[in-house]
């Protein structure tokens, strides 16, 4: 039987077995989530056993395991280390799914469901892509899968577990598919991704919550003040105003710019999907640059102060943000981390204190487009699309990618079959069943195309 008779006999299994792996609530956010964390491993290591391994076992981390599973038919052919990731992220809030987050539903072709994309979907293609090589005789690499449980919350783990499991992990490159293509008729590859430095603030004003009459115009309220420092932390032109924030930021080629505007987007299109009447930046920058080779500075939460029903006039003690800055080559997550502490704690105004404790981060990373591997790709995508991709920037992040270089020498292709559309880590993520199977049919032909460039 031929690769696409095999899909197709066993399209309904393949999906319905995605369909069991997603009803685990597999989010490592949350604690009260472990024990379902811990089965979503368990389940991914059996669903390698059973598409033809020689060998997978779930390894614990000092945080949730890595799942590891094994094909080598022979040490001359190359090896390829598939990474994705089976935890997801935190489904709140659920009143705002149409059906709920953790029962997968099919409506207009797609599959709703919290990871259906964001990266069980995209991560199961690669294991029903392998047991389709495996069924049908055309296996034309070793593989080792790699599968992790902490990508969503900063991978801190994954690092070390590479350092110590070095030899195991030799490979000759790493094959991801947890990104975005530009359209089901425009495919894309990733040749970047963003790094982060995330950072939780906290502003203390007076010892303890005060009446608000009483107190209030007589001492800094933190939560006005907090506010303030935000505001101020992007100039009139968008800019961030963290001093030395730009220092090392590498400036795009006015040649490369010339070749993103070619990239097709359409920014009605954009704002009408997200239902705003003008989008915001940094000026001088398109919107695809402002979210592909433009550093940011988000505040993704903010809280302090009164927030049940009702009024209650309280002057707060403290308040409180989480901020994230995506950052680009050649910012360091570290250095960017504390040029922010340095900035926040300066600005801060006397009558408040101020604490930053930093989160997890990750490095940005460049994937070169003249290699055998970006090669192999490209070619596998125009196969399955009549099309050949066009490279982007993803705007997101995946911390391990500059780990992978850094530690196992190890360039990356960002093989993703979603959409930015798919709403990951937003409510009713969805993943069409479209990307679904054309990542099944088209994984195969990087195997293929991979081994021959490399002869
Ligand atoms: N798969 C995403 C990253 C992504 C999505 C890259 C779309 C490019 C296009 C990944 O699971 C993710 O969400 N990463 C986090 C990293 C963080 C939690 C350390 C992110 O980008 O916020
Ligand atoms: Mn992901
Ligand atoms: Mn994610």
């Amino acid at each position: 039987m031929n690769r696409q008779d095999y899909i197709e006999a066993n399209k309904d299994r393949f999906l319905s077995e995605l369909i069991d792996l997603l009803k685990i609530p597999s989010v490592s956010a949350d604690s009260a989530f472990a024990n379902d964390t811990l089965k979503a491993a368990e389940f991914v290591k059996e669903s390698l056993l059973k598409a033809g391994v020689d060998s997978a076992e779930v390894i614990p981390t000092r945080g949730y395991p890595v799942v590891y599973g094994e094909k080598i038919i022979d040490p001359s052919l190359p090896t390829i280390l598939v990474y994705g990731h089976y935890d997801v992220q935190p489904a709140t809030p659920y009143e705002l799914w149409t059906t709920p987050p953790f029962e997968p539903a099919i409506r207009d072709g797609k599959l709703y469901a919290r990871g259906a994309c964001d990266d069980k979907g995209q991560m199961y293609m690669h294991v029903k892509a392998f047991e389709t090589m495996v069924q049908t005789n055309t296996l034309s690499c070793n593989v080792k899968f790699m599968i992790e449980g902490e990508e969503e919350v900063g991978s801190t783990n994954l690092g070390p577990f590479c350092i110590e499991n070095r030899e195991r992990l030799k490979a000759d490159m790493v094959l991801i598919s947890d990104t975005s293509m530009i359209a089901n008729d425009t495919p894309s590859i990733d040749v970047g991704l963003r790094g982060l430095s995330y950072v939780e603030v906290e502003v203390t004003g007076p010892n303890r919550d005060l009446h608000s009459g009483v107190y209030g115009g007589a001492v800094a309220n933190p939560i006005n003040i907090l506010a303030k420092m935000i505001a101020s932390l992007h100039d009139e032109n968008n800019r961030i105003t963290v001093e030395g924030f730009y220092e090392n930021v590498l400036e795009v080629s006015a040649n490369d710019r010339n070749a993103m505007a070619q990239t097709p987007f359409d920014l009605n299109e954009f704002k009408k999907d997200l239902e705003v009447d003008e989008v915001w930046g940094e000026t001088g920058y398109s919107t695809i640059e402002r979210t592909g080779i433009r550093p940011t500075l988000d505040v993704n939460g903010i809280w302090g102060g009164y927030t049940g029903e009702g009024a209650k006039t309280v002057l707060p003690s403290k308040a409180h943000a989480k901020i994230s800055m995506r950052l680009v080559p050649n910012q360091s997550s570290e250095e960017i981390t504390e040029k922010f502490t340095r900035h926040f704690e300066k600005i801060a105004p006397a009558g408040v204190t101020v604490k930053i404790t930093p989160h997890h981060g990750g490095e940005p990373v460049l994937t070169p487009t003249d290699s055998i591997e970006f090669k192999a790709a490209s070619m596998a995508m125009e196969k399955t699309f009549d099309k050949a991709p066009i490279p982007t920037r993803g705007g997101g992040s995946i911390p391990i990618v500059a780990l992978f270089e850094k530690e196992l020498g190890l360039k990356s292709v960002l093989f993703g079959f979603g959409l930015d559309s798919d709403a990951l880590h937003s409510p009713n993520e969805h993943y069409g069943l479209f990307n679904f199977y054309k990542g099944i049919e088209t994984i195969p032909y990087f195997y293929e195309y991979y081994n021959e460039l490399k002869k």
